[in-house]
């Protein structure tokens, strides 16, 4: 890898904005941490950093490719015509530049996006995913009578918690059904309803191509949250900070769990890891039951790089400095074209 890169860091915008515009007033929100941090690490690294921001349109990248020939592409864009699905389609234009760039592959992207295949494939590997059922809109319910209840109704294609609130854990056929038809109708997404893993949430990030590493474990503190309530990161636990001070829940280092549990977590994720063939990083939401078993949620590729997220923390944890951290993914994207 050269010492000075010229390195295009693409990204999500939510208007239109014209090549070589610098995004000066939008980085300085709490929004666009990744953005900014990645930016600023890219030039304090001495590299030659163009940003461009994705919106609805693909030809301010082509043109920006064509004209500009960046060495290396730091793919922070997953969102196009405000929908997420979309990531697939725009790591596949990378992939058609030949040009290197960071992260998943377009296949990652499709799999990790569809929460019943990441765990037809892991469980194919014998890595334990719960019991699950999709539901397809526009399609007859059948096989409920298969699932084992509780179970938690989610999107089958979204992510950060969109679509999860406390409704989404039902213990009841009639509430399934409600459940599902909420967002079928008012999501517009199809559905998946899977067994609810009872147990002690953790977040397992991964980086690495050929030679893997599992960073430090991070976890889910469900605080105060009633024992009797059904305790899973919804979309309030996750993003909203009053319900979180209300419930003093956190997300921290692991403090009391055994290191051969910690190991064992760790081999299973990077075990699922090469199951799906991922590449650069990726992170895996786990749940470990009272009698250690460990169950894969959710594998997140992709996941997020603001520095105050569980990817960056964990990486912290292993002296891996946002700087280090940076850096590292630019040579991963390169080894992978060896
Ligand atoms: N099968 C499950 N058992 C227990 N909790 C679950 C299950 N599925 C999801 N959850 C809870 O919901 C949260 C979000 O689900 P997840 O599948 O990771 O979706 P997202 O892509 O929105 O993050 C999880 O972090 C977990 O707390
Ligand atoms: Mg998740």
């Amino acid at each position: 890898m050269k010492s000075k890169l010229k390195i295009l860091l693409l990204i999500d915008c939510n208007f239109e904005a014209k090549r070589g515009y610098d995004f000066k007033e939008e980085l300085k929100h709490d929004d666009w941490s990744a953005e900014k941090t990645i930016l600023k690490t890219l030039k304090d690294l001495g590299h030659n950093v163009s940003i461009l921001g994705l919106y609805n349109k693909i030809e301010p990248l082509l043109e920006e490719v064509v004209e500009n020939k960046p060495d290396v592409i730091f793919n922070q864009a997953d969102v196009f015509k405000g929908e997420t699905h979309f990531d697939k389609n725009i790591a596949s234009i990378l992939e058609l530049f030949e040009i290197p760039y960071t992260g998943a592959s377009p296949a990652n992207l499709m799999i990790c996006n569809n929460k019943a295949l990441s765990k037809k494939i892991l469980s194919y590997h014998r890595i334990k995913v719960p019991q699950f059922y999709t539901f397809y809109k526009n399609r007859k319910f059948k096989h409920i009578k298969k699932l084992k209840l509780p179970c938690v109704v989610k999107p089958l294609s979204e992510e950060a918690s969109r679509g999860i609130s406390q409704a989404s854990v039902v213990d009841n056929e009639t509430a399934l059904i409600e459940r599902v038809k909420f967002i079928h109708e008012n999501l517009g997404h199809d559905a998946i309803a899977e067994e609810y893993i009872d147990g002690r949430e953790f977040y397992v990030s991964i980086i690495g191509n050929k030679r893997i590493q599992a960073l430090p474990l991070r976890e889910m503190y469900f605080g105060d949250m009633p024992e009797d309530e059904p305790r899973i990161a919804t979309y309030k636990a996750k993003w909203d900070e009053k319900y979180r001070k209300k419930w003093k829940l956190l997300n921290r280092s692991v403090t009391n769990l055994s290191p051969e549990l910690t190991k064992k977590a760790q081999d299973v994720c990077k075990r699922a890891y090469k199951a799906l063939n991922m590449r650069c990083y990726a992170r895996m939401d786990i749940r470990i039951t009272p009698d250690d078993i460990i169950y894969i949620i959710e594998p997140n590729a992709n996941p997020n790089l603001q520095p105050l997220d569980e990817f960056a923390r964990a990486a912290g944890k292993a002296n891996i400095t946002y700087d280090k951290l940076v850096n590292k993914l630019l040579k991963l994207a390169f080894q992978r074209n060896d």
